[in-house]
């Protein structure tokens, strides 16, 4: 693969062909917020955080940079005016749903960002798919998935594939940001297979 040269937030980093624009900045320990992204995880590009600018041939676009692949002599900025706005827009939103995430909180310090702002929403996930990804993708298990679509969309454990398989695992609960997964488990597991519990 062809190395590939760019500049972030004015540094030369060197990256590969195929590269993400995110995995390239991190392997130059420069940091761009995520939320839905996991290096063992095909890119999602979900949660929209890890926007950045980037330009290319005197034209800029702000682009997804969990998903964007790096080019030669991109320009990219991790930080400015606009999108520090768009990131405390996309916090506020999100804390509608999870206002005690603790992930949450550390970066709407970092941008500014009103738990207040937005109505709450009484749901807890933010739908970031880390869980549902992780699972079918690292684990082949498919204990856990999303059910409904739109404003109802939720995850759900499938207790005939969860009572056998996450006592022995629960590798899923710490990527949560909310913490929603694990009490989503306890509840499931309360509810519908107490037995394998005791
Ligand atoms: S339960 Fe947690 S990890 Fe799963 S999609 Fe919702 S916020 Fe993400
Ligand atoms: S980390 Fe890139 S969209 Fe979520």
């Amino acid at each position: 693969m062809s190395d590939i040269f760019l500049e972030i937030d004015g540094k030369e980093v060197k990256a590969t062909e195929g590269m993400t624009v995110l995995a390239a900045a991190q392997s130059a320990g420069i940091p761009i917020p995520t939320l839905c992204y996991h290096e063992k995880l095909e890119p999602f590009g979900g949660c929209r955080l890890c926007i950045v600018e980037a330009e290319a041939r005197g034209w800029t676009k702000l682009v997804v940079s969990c998903v964007y692949p790096v080019e030669e002599k991109l320009i990219v900025r991790t930080r400015s005016e606009k999108i520090d706005r768009i990131r405390k827009t996309i916090l506020e939103l999100l804390l509608a749903h999870a206002p005690d995430s603790p992930a949450l909180h550390d970066l709407a310090q970092v941008y500014g960002a009103d738990k207040n702002r937005f109505e709450k929403e009484a749901s807890f996930c933010i739908h970031c798919g880390l869980c549902v990804r992780y699972c079918a993708e690292v684990k082949k298990k498919n204990a856990v998935g999303f059910v409904d679509r739109g404003i109802r969309k939720e995850i759900s454990f499938i207790p005939e594939i969860a009572s056998k398989e996450c006592n022995d695992c629960k590798e899923c609960f710490p990527l949560c940001p909310t913490s929603y997964l694990q009490a989503a488990f306890v509840l499931t597991e309360a509810l519908v297979f107490p037995s394998s519990s005791e």
